[in-house]
């Protein structure tokens, strides 16, 4: 976070006036205080421009409780019915896909639906006839719009391909109002053309044939698997960024590194801030500051191309973009 903000200070022109405010939420403020984001933090985020999220999470904290009390629940709350997650084959990285064609392709996961929405239960809990469910929900409403969203984007950029990903031939009642959802959009983009996949089979190209894909559009579970995949072959985990949009601008969007908190290195001054400074290009971009977004991008780039196997402190590597982006 400290390296992201490092960047984005550098980074904008002198006369626009960047006013922050940092929220302690997190871990330790949950051990602190047993809080996750109280009513009165979430109403005073609801006032920001834009949210930059740094990565949460920590084993000494039971699984789910900061996920749900506090991730989630400001997608829910600020209605982040778009999480863009974009990947591109940055050079001189650690993958098994270096040296091919160029990836770059962006996925519009939906953010506020799927099995994402606590919609489910148990019955005879820890027994040995146990059932859980898990309900995955998708409305017309919710669908549509990010359906829209993911044509208006695939509209915008050179390649004009939209895939839709699913998994229809098993998830059938879900699997038609996507698919249905989308021919029935498509009919609208004759420009922009477009392509199926089952969620399987779209693992399968990710590693084999990622230069196939321009926009990808799928649900909240299938986006969030596909993204970590995404992230691995195109550069490593360290490398993702994402924003959880509104595009309607009814609240605040929120940017925030795809990985997680590494908590096994945390305070060592080992971690890649790359993730967190590219989030902070996608906060800049959403709020219309799209020379310094693209300056970020390309920083990263030629601060990647360069690198010569040195390992660097996280510190080092804010300080290097930020140089780049002032210069
Ligand atoms: C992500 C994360 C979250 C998700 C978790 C932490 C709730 O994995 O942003 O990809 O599943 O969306
Ligand atoms: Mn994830």
């Amino acid at each position: 976070m400290a390296q992201g903000l490092k960047v984005l200070n550098a980074v904008l022109p002198q006369d626009v006036k960047l006013e922050t405010k940092e929220y302690d939420l997190g871990a330790q403020r949950w051990h602190r205080t047993g809080d996750t984001l109280p009513d009165a933090e979430l109403e005073a985020l609801r006032n920001h421009d834009a949210i930059l999220l740094g990565a949460i999470g920590d084993p000494s904290v039971p699984s789910g409780v900061l996920e749900r009390g506090l991730l989630l629940k400001l997608r829910f709350a600020f209605d982040h019915f778009i999480n863009l997650r974009p990947s591109k084959l940055f050079p001189n990285t650690a993958t098994p896909l270096a040296g091919r064609p160029d990836i770059d392709f962006v996925v519009v996961r939906e953010g506020t639906e799927g099995p994402y929405t606590g919609n489910g239960g148990s019955l005879r809990t820890g027994t040995p006839a146990e059932v859980a469910t898990e309900v995955s929900v998708n409305t017309a409403y919710g669908v549509e719009r990010v359906v829209r969203d993911a044509f208006e984007r695939a509209a915008a950029r050179p390649r004009k391909k939209l895939t839709l990903v699913h998994k229809n031939n098993v998830l059938v009642y879900a699997g038609h109002l996507w698919k249905n959802t989308f021919d029935r959009v498509a009919a609208e983009y004759p420009q922009v053309s477009t392509d199926y996949l089952h969620v399987d089979a779209a693992t399968i190209f990710f590693v084999t044939q990622p230069e196939r894909f321009d926009v990808i559009v799928t649900d909240n579970l299938f986006g969030d698997i596909l993204t970590d995949l995404a992230a691995a072959v195109t550069g490593g985990i360290g490398l993702a960024a994402s924003g959880n949009i509104n595009p309607t601008g009814a609240f605040p969007s929120m940017f925030e590194p795809v990985h997680g908190s590494a908590p096994d290195i945390a305070g060592q001054g080992k971690a890649d801030p790359t993730a967190t400074i590219l989030s902070v290009a996608l906060l800049l971009r959403h709020l219309g500051y799209d020379t310094e977004a693209a300056r970020i991008e390309d920083a990263v780039s030629a601060d990647l191309a360069e690198r010569d196997g040195v390992t660097r402190t996280t510190d080092e590597i804010g300080d290097a973009l930020a140089v780049r982006v002032a210069s």
